[in-house]
């Protein structure tokens, strides 16, 4: 086919090329292949004539967006979270939203662990140490962390990746409480978690970590009153978004030491800029929004979204649609 007949699309970042090598012969894309954001003009210039979107979370998909792309049949998000979507204003105009679920569940999960273990353990602060000289000698209180091993895991949003931290605890002998909006019956037998109120939850939990969506319901869902409900040695992990977490109340609450520490993947702002105060506290292990950064998440996240994307430009339900009610069959 020419590529005049294909359905056009803009690749709004450099997706990998299991995702890529859907897509080529079926429609004609527009790659930003550069690393970081493309600029807002570039975006709106390449939607023009786009049928499809295939989008970074760091796009902000908003009226404004949608009404430089009038020929738009679907924003196919590269990420499981979709905050950076105004899906009533998208779903208004009667266009496909699609997310990449479960692929990356393993991945985002592994990571929580890690930033468990890495703050408990003081990982991080001790490669620090180590390599500044300042190993003098050994002594029986260099670098004593906190026993991960028996301790209790309360889990804030017990979706997915929710229960899969909630499996691998139970190999540590954790106690699990969860928070969530609804009650998750079946897993909570599966994985002998127990459900508990919030404030339930921050009082009995050695270690607090995020796994809820960023909604209006959400937004600063740990502030300063629900860190000062918290253990004296508990840590907050978030590895789901930064605005779930009041950052000024937590650098308060980590170098006043209400609570013991924090590991966090994401930020209110990303990249985080360099003058944050929580980058300042040894307390804190922090990263660069790599929760689902495995080599098996990353691809399978591309041909998700690559897929979702096709299958929208060609008539065919995408299978991850997170506003179903604009498809009609
Ligand atoms: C997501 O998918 O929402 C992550 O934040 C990026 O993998």
């Amino acid at each position: 086919m020419s590529l005049s007949a294909l359905p056009k699309a803009y690749v709004g970042l450099p997706i990998q090329e299991a995702g890529l090598e859907l897509l080529r012969g079926k429609v004609d894309f527009k790659i930003w292949d550069k690393e970081g954001a493309p600029p807002r003009e570039e975006v709106l210039a390449s939607l023009k004539d786009a049928e499809g979107f295939l989008s970074g979370l760091f796009v902000r998909v908003d009226d404004e967006l949608l009404d430089a792309a009038p020929k738009l049949k679907i924003v196919s998000n590269y990420a499981v979270g979709y905050d950076n979507i105004d899906v009533p204003a998208v779903t208004k105009r009667g266009i496909c939203v699609t997310n990449t679920p479960d692929v990356l569940t393993p991945a985002t999960a592994d990571l929580a662990f890690a930033l468990i273990l890495s703050s408990a353990r003081r990982v991080i602060e001790a490669n620090a140490f180590l390599r500044s000289g300042d190993w003098k000698v050994w002594g029986p209180e260099l670098l004593v962390g906190r026993e991960v091993t028996g301790s209790t895991l309360g889990i804030i949003g017990f979706g997915k990746i929710g229960q899969a931290v909630a499996k691998r605890a139970r190999g540590f002998d954790m106690n699990v409480l969860y928070f969530d909006a609804e009650r998750r019956s079946e897993a909570e037998q599966a994985l002998g978690a127990r459900y508990a109120s919030l404030d339930e939850l921050l009082k009995g939990s050695d270690f607090v970590t995020l796994h809820c969506n960023l909604t209006e319901q959400t937004k600063n869902i740990i502030g300063e009153k629900e860190l000062r409900m918290m253990k004296e040695t508990a840590i907050l992990i978030n590895t789901a978004r930064g605005p779930l977490v009041d950052q000024a109340a937590l650098y308060r609450a980590c170098s006043e030491k209400w609570i013991w520490g924090a590991g966090l993947d994401v930020f209110v702002k990303e990249p985080v800029p360099l003058d944050e105060p929580l980058l300042t506290l040894p307390n804190v292990t922090t990263l660069p929004h790599i929760g689902s950064a495995s080599r098996v998440a990353r691809d399978g996240m591309a041909r998700k979204a690559a897929s979702n994307l096709l299958s929208a430009l060609t008539g065919e339900k995408p299978q991850d649609l997170v506003n179903p009610e604009v498809w009609k069959a």
